[in-house]
């Protein structure tokens, strides 16, 4: 095909996707027509009167001709106007300078033209999100999540989400928040931000609502991150959910509690050391057992239909440890030792497998989650992984990708990325405000 072909079919697509976007907009946007019919009105008045308004009979012998030229002039105004206003309708305000930015971000097809934008509004329910509709002209839903960082440089903006529409299988939606928005540094836990539905953990707010864990569909938690990027607190945060959602919470920490106030001794069982924590978790262990036993008498699949047939209150039990990796290290242990850290690492492997449909759960932070520290059964089973600050290697481990090196800034804490690119700001809470009042489920 001639360029000259090309070119020609380039600016019918265009046309008609923007007739395409008047109509649908005129459609959802009533304003639009009382706009265009009140100049259709205006136009039709000022040509009806026109004789009255042009025509000037002291000009002379020339009045008539000059009279036609004005009208002319009056009829261009009048189509120049009204292609205006078409052209305003017919296209998102700035789309011209987006499709060129997305040039920019490598967001074109085979033959190196740019995805057309065909609407851009704001989400009613959240206003902070706009929402923008490309004509994706043959370039994957892939090519535009690969580029995701280089869509926000360009255009200026946080995405919080690239999907195929749900009507058209060809356009793409960007669902974006403006860059000048920045995550706060510190966000206060309220107890209005407890989730209601089920056993759903809230992890922290996104850039457009909050990111949640439903931990009856995804059973375990890998949380790393280097060393002050504020796993502790945002494991905590979650017991602390858990503890209000009436769970029994078991946690093992190494570093003698430091990190954990008093008060978390009062309402669930803590374990300091390996001794204390082989028996811990055999009751977990014999726990599951004794769920799997009862659930397959009464042919039930999981503890959510156990307690709404039973009207019973099973509680949920979490297994949290703070720091794993210290724990399965065995380096420079003796031959007794290692033989415990064996039996911790089964049991571990055990809850990893089996607990979901009993209602065991682990959450395990970490700030060094490599496989020869965490065994492949147990980390394979940990399918929510959530990544604080981190190095490329760091981040590879967690998240499967290098993203939070380079979207979690080095000095931020409590940030964290899900796998899916989701970036998070954790809450920081009273810990003693929280969990008085709390019931101990033992
Ligand atoms: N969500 C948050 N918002 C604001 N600041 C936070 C948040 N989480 C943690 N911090 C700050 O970061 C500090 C370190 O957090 P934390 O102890 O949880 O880090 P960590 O990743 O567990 O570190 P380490 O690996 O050394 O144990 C906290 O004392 C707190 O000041
Ligand atoms: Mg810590």
């Amino acid at each position: 095909m001639s360029r000259r072909n090309l070119e020609l079919n380039e600016v019918k697509l265009r046309l008609a996707l923007r007739v395409r976007y008047i109509k649908s907009e005129i459609r959802s946007a009533k304003w639009r027509i009382l706009v265009l019919a009140a100049y259709a009105i205006l136009c039709w008045i000022i040509w009806e009167n026109k004789y009255d308004l042009l025509y000037n009979e002291s000009e002379g012998a020339f009045a008539y001709f000059l009279y036609r030229l004005d009208c002319g002039a009056l009829l261009t105004w009048i189509v120049v106007i009204m292609l205006i206003l078409l052209r305003g309708f017919s296209a998102p305000l700035g789309a011209d300078q987006i499709e060129k930015d997305l040039i920019r971000a490598g967001i074109t097809n085979s033959a190196g033209e740019a995805p057309i934008l065909v609407r851009k509004k704001q989400d009613r329910q959240n206003p902070r999100i706009l929402i923008m509709e490309f004509a994706s002209r043959g370039i994957p839903l892939s090519r535009w999540t690969e580029r995701q960082e280089a869509i926000e440089g360009a255009l200026n903006v946080h995405v919080d989400q690239i999907e195929l529409s749900p009507k058209n299988c060809r356009h793409v939606i960007l669902r974006v928040v403006s860059g000048d928005f920045a995550f706060p540094k510190r966000l206060l836990w309220t107890q209005d931000k407890l989730a209601s539905d089920g056993f759903t953990l809230v992890l922290g707010e996104t850039l457009t609502g909050s990111a949640t864990i439903d931990l009856s569909c995804i059973p375990h938690i890998l949380i790393g991150g280097s060393t002050g990027s504020g796993k502790s607190v945002l494991l905590k945060c979650l017991l602390m959910q858990a503890l209000k959602k009436h769970a029994k919470v078991v946690i093992a920490d190494f570093k003698g509690g430091v990190d954990f106030a008093p008060i978390w001794k009062e309402k669930c069982s803590m374990c300091f050391d390996e001794a204390s924590l082989l028996p811990a978790l055999t009751e977990i262990v014999e726990e599951l057992d004794r769920r799997k036993q009862e659930f397959g008498e009464h042919g039930i699949p999981n503890i959510d239909s156990y307690n709404r047939l039973y009207n019973h209150s099973m509680p949920r039990i979490i297994f949290a440890c703070d720091e794993i990796a210290e724990l399965l290290d065995c380096s420079g242990l003796s031959k007794e030792d290692k033989a415990i850290i064996m039996k911790i690492e089964a049991k571990l492997a055990t809850i990893a497998r089996l607990g979901r449909a009993f209602g065991i759960h682990l959450i395990l932070a970490t700030q060094r989650p490599s496989a020869e520290l965490i065994n492949g059964q147990i980390r394979n089973n940990l399918d929510c992984r959530i990544c604080g600050r981190a190095d490329q290697v760091l981040s590879q481990i967690i998240i499967g990708n290098t993203s939070a090196a380079e979207r979690i800034p080095k000095n931020a804490q409590g940030r964290f990325l899900l796998p899916d690119g989701t970036l998070f700001q954790g809450y920081i809470f009273d810990e003693k405000t929280e969990l008085e009042g709390l019931e101990w489920t033992r």
